[in-house]
């Protein structure tokens, strides 16, 4: 949701600061804030708006000298976006300084104690009560404030602290928002997620629950909330800088999209051995796989999209009966779990607060909890049972691409792995299935050769007010990734159905011109999704349809058919997302949307 960095070392902060933050933006671009402490007292710079007015106001960090600071990314969640409410925020001698990442929910209660007190808050957001606690319990100690302050908050947070009496360290602290501290020889840092350290280091060292760091130019200790010292071992983070960065490209999403066939034959390759799939990090008996009784998939978003694939390949192939839900539903509806149940976690980021939320219940509930995960060592991954990694590679564009591509084909693998020991596909199928999933990423790569097309299509459909995806099966799974793509980044309203779902209310609204996007790529259901394209054309829509190499009738129907290469009707989405994808791309870009940074939306949601 925000974005924090720290520094502390040999060198000038703030410009590393603001390098570290730039890294960041996409966890949230509604203003942004420095602190630094230049040998005297505690220096500050806010700015709303993005990062680059930040820069140009202190002359890229030229304007507040020395050697530790802390920097903050905002994504407004308690008052608006604005100067005075981005972070960090001081107490009132300004001799503490706060960034914050989180939402504490107490902090009405905790204000009127402190105002009570004669505090004087200056800003609306719940973060400026920590900067004024702190300031209440301190005592020369600053360790034992930080811990007194973690045991009287409630809620989620991930604070970057400095203090003005003790310019020597950094205090970084954490509880259920993702905070990692990065090791150097020309000093060290903290920051929200691994690509703002990647420029200065590889080494870094995940900071868990209710843990405190304290930060020196030349060393770094961990405590917990009971000020007991911990010890702790770093993780070697393999991403070099460059996959953090654009490439060439003019922006990371469609960079991202061209790096599909690599996730995708980079989370099945080390998977698939001698026609068989292998998933050692599945950690599960033959018999374990054999007693599952039912596959719950849990997720937000275009992850919970790919669950939608999923079931239907989970109950095709393995015959595992299958539900799928939100997190933010799943987690306040009493399910029905036990321990016949599989869990099924999916999420890029590892820290989607409601999918966390779902992960703890579900395993307080008995079930095991397996996730799909993208970001080595993020809060999912580590609290999961067992990790399935997606090997996508830092995704920074808020519109998923390449993770949604690595989720779909890890959701194939094991489904494939539970028809094998479960005895439910035969060995000549399963053969085909491995060839036909091998193929897939040259086959992305050949969709995506086909760009101009899908450009040229797009840029007529710019000013579009309404877009519809029908499909049914899985179909409708890719219908409802395809219509969210295209409504987070160009802001055109979208909606995605099951087609025959369509004349029971939603068909009243096709008129002249309303665009409707078909998906047909799977055959026993052709004709049938024909027959909703026949009615929504007889009513006025323009068709674009995506079908199958080989479906050339539809054309008679479509107003324009782009076909996938032919695969097996369990990988479809694999493929036809691909066009949906490029052509949100050009109709966002066509329209002058900021596309890698969609207004009010934030690449990791660490908040309910
Ligand atoms: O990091 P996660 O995969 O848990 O994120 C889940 C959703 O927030 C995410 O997929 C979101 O819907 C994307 N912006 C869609 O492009």
């Amino acid at each position: 949701m925000c974005g924090i960095v720290g520094y502390i070392g040999k060198k000038q902060a703030a410009p590393i600061l603001l390098d570290g933050l730039s890294k960041l933006e996409y966890r949230g671009y509604d203003s942004a804030g420095i602190a630094v402490y230049n040998g005297e007292k505690i220096n500050m710079s806010k700015a709303k708006g993005r990062l680059k007015v930040l820069s140009e106001l202190t002359h890229d960090g030229a304007t507040l000298p020395g050697m530790i600071g802390i920097g903050h990314t905002r994504w407004a969640t308690h008052g608006a976006p604005s100067d005075v409410n981005s972070h960090p925020h001081f107490n009132e001698t300004k001799s503490i300084a706060v960034v914050h990442n989180g939402i504490i929910e107490n902090y009405i209660k905790i204000k009127k104690m402190l105002e009570g007190k004669g505090y004087k808050f200056v800003s609306e957001t719940d973060t400026e009560v920590i900067a004024h606690l702190l300031d209440y319990y301190y005592n020369g100690n600053a360790l034992e404030a930080v811990t007194k302050v973690m045991h009287r908050v409630e809620g989620s947070y991930a604070l970057g602290i400095l203090f003005a009496e003790e310019p020597d360290t950094l205090y970084a602290v954490r509880k259920d928002s993702p905070l990692i501290v990065g090791k150097s020889e020309e000093g060290n840092l903290i920051a929200s997620d691994v690509p703002a350290v990647l420029k200065y280091t590889r080494d870094v060292y995940f900071i868990d629950n209710e843990e405190i760091a304290v930060i020196k130019e030349d060393s770094m200790k961990f405590f917990n909330i009971y000020e007991e010292e911990l010890t702790k071992e770093s993780t070697h983070i393999e991403w070099d800088v460059e996959a953090a960065e654009k490439g060439g490209y003019e922006h990371f999403m469609l960079k991202e999209v061209y790096e599909q066939p690599k996730a995708v034959a980079d989370t099945l390759n080390p998977r698939l051995k001698d026609g068989k799939v292998v998933v050692e990090e599945l950690n599960m008996t033959d018999e374990e796989i054999k007693a599952i009784k039912k596959i719950m998939i849990v997720a937000c978003g275009s992850a919970y999209h790919t669950g939608v694939t999923a079931k239907y390949i989970f109950e095709g192939l393995s015959r595992i009966p299958v539900e799928v839900d939100v997190a933010s539903e799943f987690r306040y509806r009493n399910p029905i779990l036990d321990e016949g149940t599989l869990v099924l976690i999916i999420s890029q980021s590892g820290e989607t607060a409601d999918s966390l939320a779902a992960l703890r219940m579900a395993k307080e509930m008995g079930s095991k909890v397996l996730a799909i995960v993208n970001v080595v060592g993020s809060s999912i991954a580590r609290e999961a049972d067992s990790v399935i990694y997606t090997w996508a590679g830092p995704e920074i564009a808020v519109a998923t691409t390449k993770a949604y591509s690595a989720q779909l084909v890890a959701h194939y693998l094991l489904a494939m792995k539970f028809a094998q020991v479960r005895g439910t596909v035969d060995d000549a199928e399963m053969e085909t299935l491995v060839a036909d999933l091998k193929r897939i990423p040259e086959q992305i790569e050949m969709l995506l050769g086909n760009r101009e097309k899908i450009q040229k299509f797009a840029n007529r459909y710019v000013a579009a007010k309404d877009v519809f995806f029908i499909g049914r099966g899985i179909d409708y799974a890719i219908s409802l990734e395809g219509s969210l793509k295209l409504k987070e980044i160009s802001y055109i309203h979208s909606e995605a159905y099951a087609a025959g779902e369509l004349k029971h209310g939603t068909i009243s609204l096709i008129e002249d011109g309303t665009l409707v996007v078909a998906l047909l790529t799977q055959d026993e259901l052709f004709k049938k999704t024909v027959s909703n394209v026949v009615e929504v054309k007889t009513r006025g829509a323009v068709v674009l349809s995506v079908t199958n190499a080989g479906n050339t009738d539809i054309e008679k129907n479509s107003d324009y058919t782009i076909y996938i290469p032919k695969t097996n009707k369990y990988f479809t989405n694999s493929l036809a997302v691909i066009p949906l994808q490029l052509f949100s791309y050009y109709i966002a870009l066509g329209r002058g949307c900021d596309v890698d940074k969609p207004r009010n939306l934030a690449k990791s949601v660490t908040v309910e």
